[in-house]
């Protein structure tokens, strides 16, 4: 049968960026996509090991892992939606309320991708040249906006908010996420800030320093009442078994988690050096740096690092800004010495 396709799609849908994943070669170092490369606790693998046998059941730890977060954030389970990574939770966000929607360039690309996803105008302003924060430009284009996006520290820049700005953001009244994925590696957190905003949702997830990246486990924190309705518009069951259990497992061994922190932390600051002797760098408050690759081009830096099988983000260009960007996630430090000795070998 002739099928007009075309006819019968939504028009916007054809204008919507379909993300694109780090790549992923097995046996080679990914530092592309700022995962975890210690992997997580024992005891999360453990965990999965014994739940294999028990899918059967639909998911129903959905009150204890909210319980168990929490805790872990020293808050009440009332102030905790649980989600299938936080993307999903970007998506709920954008179901609940109101566009046009507002965030700042460079960042990560799914508030866009799911503004456009739902059919939600968007604005974005871009951030100073040293990628510090512009408050003033955001608080000026706020105005027009309903949804107000921050993500501290940011991807793929590495530099947080600080918490000044933040509140003097908050004080317009209107839904404002600051997306914390990269929390545990900077230490800085708006949580104190929910004593006196109810309209801060704050979104973390455990794919980054909990090492779960492949179990899609994140989590909101905001006022109940935001909470209840992000579960309105939820799937009943988007976080499954696994990533249930593996959740409650990690919260149970954070520890595990701080100590590769610490360790990441650490190589961050060796490799922000060991760069910063190569290339203009950016510090990073986060499990990556970003680093502008000239005299070399991106593409040139990432098949170089390829043929000796690292695999980092090539970014290339930011509209409005100079300069080829690479990202490189902080692996661990048997990676990172690799990573040093490669490009000893490709920059002399
Ligand atoms: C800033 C930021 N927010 C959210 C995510 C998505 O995390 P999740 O795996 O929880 O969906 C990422 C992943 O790279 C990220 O960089």
């Amino acid at each position: 049968m002739d099928f007009e396709l075309r006819d019968k799609v939504k028009e916007y849908v054809y204008d919507i960026d379909t993300y694109i994943p780090g790549e992923m070669v097995e046996d080679y170092i990914k530092l592309a996509s700022n995962e975890n490369n210690y992997g997580p606790s024992p005891r999360v693998v453990e965990t999965l090991r014994e739940y294999a046998d028990k899918v059967n059941i639909y998911p129903y730890r959905e009150g204890e892992v909210r319980e168990a977060v929490a805790e872990y954030c020293g808050l009440s389970r009332e102030n905790i939606a649980a989600g299938n990574g936080s993307d999903e939770l970007i998506e709920l966000v954008l179901k609940v309320f109101k566009g046009p929607v507002l965030y700042f360039n460079p960042t990560f690309g799914e508030y866009r991708i799911c503004s456009q996803i739902l059919g939600e105008r968007f604005y974005s302003i871009n951030l100073e040249q040293d990628f510090s924060f512009p408050l003033d430009r955001y608080l000026g284009k706020a105005k027009e906006a309903n949804i107000l996006f921050l993500c501290s520290p940011n991807n793929p820049t590495g530099t947080a908010i600080s918490l000044g700005d933040i509140k003097k953001i908050l004080e317009l009244g209107k839904p404002t996420v600051v997306d914390e994925a990269y929390f545990e590696f900077c230490g800085e957190t708006s949580a104190p800030l929910l004593r006196e905003y109810d309209n801060l949702i704050i979104l973390r997830t455990f794919s980054k320093a909990f090492a779960l990246g492949g179990l899609r486990a994140g989590y909101a924190i905001s006022s109940p009442e935001v909470v209840e309705l992000l579960y309105k518009v939820r799937q009943p069951f988007s976080v499954n078994s696994f990533a249930q259990v593996a959740a409650l497992a990690a919260l149970d061994d954070v520890a595990f988690m701080e100590r590769n922190v610490e360790k990441i932390k650490e190589d961050r600051e060796m490799l922000y050096k060991k760069l910063g002797g190569r290339f203009r760098v950016y510090e990073s408050d986060a499990n990556f740096v970003l680093l502008d690759s000239a005299p070399m081009t991106s593409q040139e830096l990432f098949k170089r690092l390829y043929e000796k099988r690292i695999i980092v983000r090539k970014l290339g260009g930011f509209p409005g800004f100079e300069g080829d960007y690479t990202r490189i996630t902080v692996g661990t430090s048997e990676e990172n010495k690799k990573l040093i000795k490669a490009l000893d070998g490709i920059i002399q």
